[in-house]
């Protein structure tokens, strides 16, 4: 069967319509409590983050979700917000545009942990949890989507983390 799964990048956005078709609620905790979209992931990222999350824990590291999936509108709901808060300059650095961000695939996922208070900031990477994930997220077929000086013009960020999927394509 024909993988379902995508991959985005500057040159390749998602259209707006556009949902995985497997999105299921992440097996791992969350720093908030309730159901929203954002603890949604595709299944096939869901199994290979349970395990990921679950060997943290034998380590002792406490590994917490805070944004998975978003959807295409909500993208642009934050990109709109932070270009009015935060401005144009610091948005291109953190935020994608609606159509181009690794959460609309439905593979990624934004992690922190209690010592930076559930936040998504650089300091998470000295952390115990920034620096087991660092070091093992690829044994899980994870990866740091964005690390120090990547080609994607993105920040640094330490915290988000796509599912590898072997099979997935630009969307054309
Ligand atoms: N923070 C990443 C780039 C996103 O908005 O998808
Ligand atoms: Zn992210």
């Amino acid at each position: 069967m024909k993988c379902k799964h995508y991959i985005v990048n500057k040159l390749h956005p998602l259209p707006p319509g556009y949902y995985p078709a497997d999105l299921v609620k992440c097996s791992i905790p969350f720093d908030c409590a309730g159901f929203s979209q954002k603890k949604c992931i595709c299944a096939i990222a869901d199994h290979h983050l349970e395990k990921l999350y679950l060997a943290a824990l034998e380590d002792g590291i406490r590994i917490y979700g805070i944004s998975a999936f978003r959807s295409y509108q909500r993208q642009e709901e934050i990109y709109l917000d932070s270009i009015k808060t935060k401005g144009a300059e610091h948005t291109a650095r953190y935020i994608a545009p609606p159509g181009y961000s690794e959460h609309q695939t439905g593979l990624a996922i934004d992690v922190s942990c209690e010592a930076v208070n559930f936040e998504l900031t650089e300091e998470f990477a000295d952390t115990q949890e920034g620096i087991w994930l660092a070091k093992y997220a690829h044994q899980f077929d994870f990866r740091l989507s964005y690390p120090k000086d990547n080609t994607e013009g993105y920040a640094y960020e330490p915290w988000h983390i796509c599912y590898a999927c072997k099979d997935a394509r630009f969307y054309v």
